[in-house]
This record gives C-alpha cells, sequence and structure tokens, in this order.
C-alpha cells in the first residue's frame, strides 16, 4: 500500500477499502506519511465526497488510534451528548444534571474555546477551585456518585483526529460532512457510553448555515454511530440567535445556575428540556413525552440543582455559588448598549456576537491565550423583539479592557433592525 495510490483513488472517486483506511489513519498518525500528502488526500475527500462505508471506516479507524475507555464499572446506562458548537452554549452543563438526577449516567469529556465559540471546560473553571482535570479514577468514581462529571479531554483519545482536525484548520477542509463526522464521532465512540445525542446545529455561528445541511450531518452521524453499535439520535437545532441570555465564562455559569434553580424559563430552558428528554428516552426511561416531564421535575423539585452542587463539590469547587450566584467572579467594567430608537430586532448574528465576547477578553484567538472569566454579554433582547428607545439592548462585561468603543460598535452591527 502507498499515499500516492490512495490519493488518486479518492481524487477519482474511487471507494477506498477498509485495509486502505485502517493503513492511511495509522501511517499518519505515527508519522510515516508527511502532512503534505495527508494535506492532499484531506482536500480530495473534501472534493469529492466519502461514501457512508469509507466514513464508517474511517471513523473506526480514528477511534482505535489511541485509548477506548471502559465505563463498565458504572452501574448503570450512560449517556453523552455532543452539540456541533455555538455561541453562549451552556447545554450540557444543565442537562448532565438533569439528566444524572433523573437515573442515567453522564461520563462527559468537553473541550476548551476557540474562536468566537466558548468551551465548556472555560465556564466551569470560573467556579473557583473546580478541578477539571482528574485522573480516570476519579472521573468514574464522581460519576458513579452524583451521576455526572464533566473533565477535560485527557489521555491518549483519537490521537488521529487531533493531528488530522489541526492539518485540516491550516488546509480549508474543516467544512467537509464526512470529516466533520468522522472526527466528532470517532471521540464519541473512544468515550464509549451505550448511548448518544447529537445536537447539530444551524444557522450563524453554526458549522452548517441551513436546516437542510445540519439535517445531512445528523443522519450521517446517527448512521455512523447506530452501525458502531450505539444507541443514537441526532437533533437539529436553531444557532440563529446565541443560546440563552449570557454569553461568556462566569456569566454562562450564572445563567445554568439560574435555570437549575427554576428561576430562568427562557429559550435556553426549553432546548435543555428538549435535549434532556431525548436523552432520557435514548436511555430507556420511556417516551419522549414521560421524558420531557421527568426532566421537568427535576427542575422544580430541585433535583438537579442538588446534583450540580454534589458535583461541583467533588471536584473541589466552591458550591455555595448554587444558592448565592454573585461568589462568582464579576467584572470590573461594564458598558450598557441602549436603543436610540424605538425598533425591531429582525436578526442577530451569533457570530458577530461571539467574535464581542472575544474581544471583551472572553475567549481565545489562538490555543494558548488566557481568557478573562468574567468577560462577556448579558443580551436582554432575542430576535423578534421590539425594545424602546433608551433600553439597554445588551451590557457588556469585561476585566481586561475598559473601553468599549470596538465591542460596542461591532455588537450594534451584529443586530438587524428596522424602526417602529
Ligand atoms: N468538532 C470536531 O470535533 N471536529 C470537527 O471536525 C468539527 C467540529
Amino acid at each position: 500500500m502507498n499515499i500516492i495510490d490512495i490519493i488518486n483513488k479518492t481524487k477519482n472517486k474511487n471507494e477506498l477499502s477498509e485495509n486502505e483506511i485502517n493503513w492511511l489513519v495509522k501511517s499518519y498518525t505515527e508519522g510515516e506519511i508527511p502532512d503534505y500528502q495527508m494535506s492532499a488526500w484531506l482536500m480530495a475527500v473534501r472534493l469529492n465526497g466519502f461514501t457512508e462505508r469509507e466514513t464508517l471506516f474511517l471513523t473506526l479507524a480514528m477511534r482505535d488510534s489511541g485509548d477506548i475507555l471502559d465505563l463498565n464499572s458504572i452501574d448503570g446506562v450512560t449517556v453523552d451528548k455532543h452539540s456541533t458548537g455555538g455561541v453562549g452554549d451552556k447545554t450540557s452543563l444543565v442537562i448532565a444534571p438533569v439528566v444524572a438526577s433523573c437515573g442515567a449516567y453522564v461520563p462527559k469529556m468537553s473541550g476548551r474555546g476557540l474562536g468566537h465559540t466558548g468551551g465548556t471546560i472555560d465556564k466551569l473553571e470560573s467556579i473557583s477551585g473546580y478541578r477539571t482535570e482528574l485522573a480516570f479514577s476519579e472521573f468514574i468514581d464522581i460519576v458513579g456518585r452524583t451521576g455526572f462529571s464533566i473533565i477535560s479531554q485527557s489521555g491518549n483519545l483519537c490521537p488521529a483526529d487531533k493531528k488530522i482536525y489541526s492539518l485540516r484548520n491550516a488546509t480549508g477542509t474543516t467544512d467537509s460532512l464526512p470529516l466533520i463526522c468522522a472526527s466528532i464521532m470517532s471521540k464519541k465512540l473512544a468515550l464509549n457510553a451505550d448511548c448518544i445525542l447529537l445536537d447539530v446545529k444551524y444557522g450563524s455561528g453554526a458549522f452548517m448555515k441551513t436546516p437542510e445541511e445540519a439535517r445531512k450531518l445528523a443522519d450521517l452521524m446517527q448512521n455512523i454511530g447506530e452501525k458502531s453499535g450505539k444507541k443514537c439520535r441526532a437533533v437539529v437545532t436553531d444557532m440563529n440567535n446565541p443560546l440563552g441570555n449570557n454569553i461568556g465564562n462566569a456569566l454562562e455559569i450564572k445563567e445554568v445556575i439560574e435555570i437549575l434553580q427554576g428561576k430562568c424559563r427562557n429559550k435556553l430552558y426549553e432546548l435543555c428540556m428538549e435535549l434532556s428528554a431525548n436523552m432520557l428516552s435514548l436511555a430507556g426511561m420511556g417516551s419522549y413525552e414521560k421524558c420531557r416531564e421527568t426532566a421537568e421535575n427535576a427542575i422544580s423539585s430541585g433535583k438537579a440543582l442538588e446534583t450540580f452542587r454534589e458535583t461541583v463539590k467533588l471536584h473541589g469547587g466552591d458550591s455555595r455559588i448554587c444558592d448565592d450566584v454573585s461568589l462568582l467572579p464579576t467584572a470590573r467594567y461594564s458598558y450598557e448598549v441602549r436603543a436610540v430608537h424605538d425598533m425591531k430586532i429582525e436578526s442577530i448574528d451569533s457570530q458577530e456576537i461571539g467574535m464581542v465576547s472575544l474581544i471583551l477578553g472572553a475567549g481565545r484567538f489562538a490555543q494558548n491565550d488566557s481568557i478573562d472569566m468574567t468577560a462577556g454579554i448579558v443580551m436582554n433582547c432575542t430576535a423578534g423583539d421590539s425594545v424602546s428607545v433608551d433600553d439597554t439592548i445588551m451590557t457588556l462585561y469585561s476585566t481586561k479592557i475598559s473601553d468599549f468603543s470596538e465591542a460596542s460598535f461591532r455588537a450594534v452591527n451584529a443586530l438587524k433592525f428596522y424602526r417602529i
């Protein structure tokens, strides 16, 4: 076998065999194929596509490039969830305690933010003392005790994806359905939960711009998950508005707690209930409707908040935030963006709002940048709302910058509105 034949086969739209794909992934991961040849092959896949059979073999080869977690010591059904990324996406932080408090187990590895989207791990690190890097044994112990734990991706999970993903980022080959599918699903399969819920987003700020494109990716990922022996379901959800009112690390934890306290019933709450019900029904806990009721009860009874509190405590975090969100870090500076006319907000460019949050210090431009846990945005409006002159549309927060001119200019331009 050799790489030139493999590049030519994909270039000429001839299907690769399982053996060829296994050889390609193994040889690239071990450094036997140089980046320039792998880049040529990735571009051939990006331009010509890949069959579902090839995508399955690629996913499995990437999964098998490293460790596969052994979750057998967890005495119950394990459920994992993946969201394809968004602005203000804190759903995992609500869903994991809800689902855990209803009897399923959620062992979760999450990532850090890069660019306009935030990362669950950065958000958790805004809680004083919260440890996101745990030994596997402690991770499993916490999942067994409270029902969920969220830690940063660690260990030797999918080293092939690490290499291929960074090469895709540098070669214009990120926007390929089979490559996205193999990248996401290989990591989910290596984590090895019994059930996987996939939340595929469309709209501004998402990889997929239309519901149709998102459905295609969702169907592909669900098929690959099922063919790999998992119970798998994919839902398609809207990312045309930032998710919830708050964007930025500590601000998002505050909103999570307010939802878990039952004080906040916004669109984010609705989405979290939809995703929780899907996870619970996938885990065999009844029909979607019954599971939706169970999830809502977990919030209204306070059970989900207690589960969150216990997990935060076991991770070394300050669990007093569950009763008093003012203990979360707060920004030194703030700036209110106000309406200059009576107006109707037609749409919000989520990606641009994510960029504003980044400028305020809530995210990273480059992998090793430090972040300002207090920075971010509180939105007071959503697409479709009418606002009156002088109403505060959103408030910007930062400890890193006190000059809000660029951020506020871009924040206003992220809104499409007309005067009323
Ligand atoms: N997330 C991933 O992990 N991989 C992709 O290719 C896209 C999103």
